[in-house]
């Protein structure tokens, strides 16, 4: 009697519905489509042996079985060699991606600056966050009892630093980074160009326009010959390189006791084109920077010959350079390090 090919249908599907690993197949395999002893191979052989007029229709029906067989064990066969490799997992799920690292904006913000600096020739210095009354005040044109000591609640040391070989003790956390003026010209002769990025610290309270930490790039170049057309173009030539615009810009009449003629570099608005908007207060101008010239006072408190040298001197406060760039309404936002904030800043 010639084997049943519903029976054989029936047998194979239990057989594979049971198989587990690639030794399973490898053995269904054999045991149907095997060369010498493969059920179906027999099958094929034992043609020769059926009625003429029957040969025709059962080979198709055999040969239809076969590769019925075939296609369902290849596939079974590719999926089991995952199984082998994972039991229990798929291992053709789409993996998992890495949360990607990145540098927080305001360190963003501040390589901005000191690439546009580098790049115009500029050296960054970075200097103590615990200073003296000498370089963050007095030799910056502020003594004791000037008024201007009064702009930035300081916060003072309960108990000064060892003091140094100038007999100078740090007692109090730098209220802005002008200092680092001062410790390079003590240091260094002329010419000077230079910038000195780093966190200051102010007597503040928290709210959406001050922290009591927050970061500054100091700016100062020293030479003979160095007028206010210098710091004009530099500015200029900062503000665009910055914004990626060529961007109109205005020097407004300010006060720095350490600079003279003193001013604020306003920027016109990049949110609304100088129209006026929310981001700069409706006012079409984004405040930068304070800058000025060097006040002699400065260079005499260092020793450096203030009829023959001249310079200017400026100081972003980074932050706000961030809220603008960014179009943040709250500083603090920089501080709570809530990555759905962050990570919608980067680059
Ligand atoms: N020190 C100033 C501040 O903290 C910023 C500043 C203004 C720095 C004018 C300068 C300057 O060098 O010339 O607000």
């Amino acid at each position: 009697m010639l084997p049943d090919l519903p029976a054989l249908r029936s047998e194979f599907d239990a057989a594979l519905a049971g198989a587990r690993t690639t030794a399973d197949l490898k053995a269904i395999r054999d045991r149907f489509l095997g060369r010498k002893a493969g059920l179906l191979t027999a099958l094929l052989k034992a043609l020769g042996t059926v009625a003429p007029d029957e040969r025709r229709a059962r080979g198709a029906a055999v040969n239809a079985l076969k590769t019925d067989i075939e296609a369902r064990l290849a596939e079974r066969e590719s999926a089991a060699i995952v199984e082998d490799v994972a039991p229990g997992v798929d291992i053709t799920l789409p993996g998992r991606v890495p949360a990607f690292g990145r540098r927080h904006p305001l360190t963003q913000v501040r390589e901005r600056i000191e690439d546009i600096f580098a790049g115009m020739g500029y050296q960054i210095i970075e200097g103590p966050e615990l200073e003296d009354d000498w370089h963050n005040f007095e030799a910056l044109n502020m003594p004791g009892d000037h008024p201007a000591r009064d702009m930035q609640d300081t916060l003072y040391l309960a108990t000064p630093m060892p003091a140094d070989e100038q007999g100078r003790r740090a007692s109090l956390l730098r209220t802005h980074t002008s200092g680092m003026q001062i410790r390079y010209m003590e240091a260094f002769p002329p010419p000077v160009r230079l910038i000195a990025p780093g966190r200051v610290y102010r007597r503040d309270n928290f709210d959406a326009t001050h922290t009591p930490m927050f970061t500054q790039v100091e700016g100062l170049v020293v030479d003979e010959g160095i007028s206010l057309g210098d710091l004009k173009g530099t500015l200029q030539a900062f503000a665009n390189a910055f914004f990626e615009a060529s961007v109109k810009t205005r020097l407004r009449p300010s006060f720095f006791p350490y600079t003279e003629p003193s001013a604020e570099l306003d920027v016109e608005c990049q949110g609304c084109g100088g129209r006026g908007c929310g981001l700069c207060k409706q006012t079409g101008w984004i405040e930068v920077l304070g800058c000025g010239m060097v006040h002699p006072a400065v260079f005499e408190a260092v020793g450096y010959d203030a009829g023959k040298y001249t310079g200017f001197a400026f100081g972003v406060g980074i932050e706000r350079l961030a809220l603008r760039l960014y179009g943040v309404d709250d500083i603090r936002m920089f501080y709570e390090n809530d990555l759905r904030f962050l990570e919608q800043l980067a680059p």
